[in-house]
């Protein structure tokens, strides 16, 4: 379940033919337990009727600002006051180069001039108008400004063109604005974490891998570093980009893990341990490319340094916390490896489940037994097994 149950969010709604996923966005929004209330420029509500944002909201949708109803007049400072977060979705080029000259001339740039609290901003618009200097520039100085951009993402356009500028769905926004809004469980903490695949070199065009996507450990990197701490991903090959403000350091193999993790360990407090490690590689890769032949192939195998094992087995081990992928047994082979590597935590998937998908369920093991953590995107499900880790962490801390 998503971590809004208290919060208060400000949904601004701009003209743009995205404005039919502000709806559900805002359905998303309060079925995860959010007060949401909205307010719509006057282009927006070209597009759809503020009538749709008052049934999904459950409150008066305001769109002017000589008719803002709060009852001292002054709904255009108030209404952005009084809440944990500002959300413009979709946000217009127009719109954004409001933002960034402050200009103050209807009631949602009012609210975004006199807000209190932190500014998200989910753009689209045409790939060209993305794409122009003027947005470019726009784009950077609301970055320097401390705005949050969400997206946008590139694809098909409603204009029938396609690239960058495609508003980021409802249920991506709702897990972006989620992860931002958790508490700063992790402040201060230094955090490092493994993700993806390794691929270990038969030949200079053969490996063996296996088919992590990274998905599960760069979500767990991003709530991390939501949660406050400062965050190094070392990752194998994957097709991800790095979430905002977290260091990555890009690794093939399991050997190239295993120096990258030591070589970060310094200072860190806990340790994620979320990559999918070949176990073994290739005894004798070969500098040429090996000619096929119809004889059988025999490769012999080493196994790998086990990264995980290794720093927990450390005098000034880091709080370190495992994953076990199984495809049966899950809670029994899991709890087995907790126990062998000697680990606080471990976080058991199934294998059918995890690899490559965007959602996923967990079980945490740890010595006070399991915790489901029931289906979800990624993202959702790592924030809450950050929560857990900063509870587990501040509990051994003190004991
Ligand atoms: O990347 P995705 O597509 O999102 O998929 C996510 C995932 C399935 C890869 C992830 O959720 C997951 O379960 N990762 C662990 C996979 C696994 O089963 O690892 P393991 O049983 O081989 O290892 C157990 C633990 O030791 C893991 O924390 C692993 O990172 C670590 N290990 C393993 C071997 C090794 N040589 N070094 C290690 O550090």
């Amino acid at each position: 379940m998503p971590h809004l149950q208290t919060k208060r969010i400000l949904l601004g709604v701009t003209g743009g033919v995205a404005a039919y996923k502000a709806a559900e966005l805002t359905r998303l929004l309060v079925k995860a337990g959010a007060d949401v209330r909205v307010v719509m420029t006057e282009a927006a509500t070209h597009f759809v009727t503020p009538l749709t944002f008052q049934a999904l909201s459950g409150k008066p949708v305001l769109t002017q600002l000589w008719d803002a109803g709060a009852d001292n007049g002054m709904a255009h400072i108030d209404f952005s006051r009084d809440v944990d977060a500002l959300l413009i979705a979709p946000a217009s080029a127009d719109f954004i180069a409001k933002l960034v000259h402050g200009v103050a001339d209807d009631l949602l740039s009012t609210l975004c001039l006199a807000r209190a609290c932190q500014l998200f901003v989910a753009p689209a618009m045409n790939r060209q108008m993305w794409d122009n200097p003027a947005t470019r520039r726009n784009i950077a100085q609301l970055r320097a400004d401390g705005v949050t951009l969400l997206g946008p993402a590139s694809g098909a356009q409603a204009c029938g063109e396609t690239g960058p500028g495609r508003m980021l769905e409802p249920d991506e926004l709702l897990s972006l604005l989620t992860a931002s809004l958790q508490p700063k469980s992790l402040a201060g903490k230094r955090v490092l974490v493994t993700a993806g695949p390794t691929i270990e070199a038969i030949d200079p065009v053969r490996a063996l891998t296996n088919m992590s996507s990274g998905k599960m450990g760069y979500a767990v990197a991003q709530a991390a570093q939501a949660a406050g701490a400062e965050v190094v991903l070392v990752s194998g090959p994957t097709c991800l980009t790095a979430p905002a403000n977290v260091q990555l350091v890009a690794v093939r193999s399991a050997a190239d893990m295993a120096a990258a993790v030591d070589a970060a360990l310094g200072g860190v407090d806990i340790f994620i341990s979320v990559a999918a490690v070949a176990d073994y590689r290739p005894a004798q890769p070969s500098e040429q490319k090996l000619k096929k032949s119809d004889a059988p192939l025999t490769l012999a195998l080493l196994p790998n340094p086990d990264i995980l094992a290794d720093v927990a087995s450390r005098a000034d081990a880091p709080f370190c916390v495992g994953f076990a992928a199984e495809s049966k047994n899950l809670l029994a082979y899991g709890e087995a490896k907790r126990q062998r590597k000697r680990l606080p935590l471990i976080v058991v998937n199934r294998v059918q489940d995890a690899l490559g998908s965007d959602d996923n369920e967990l079980w945490l093991l740890d010595d006070a037994g399991s915790h489901a953590l029931a289906r979800a995107d990624k993202l959702t499900l790592a924030c809450q097994l950050i929560d857990h880790i900063a509870n587990l962490y501040s509990l051994q801390k003190q004991g």
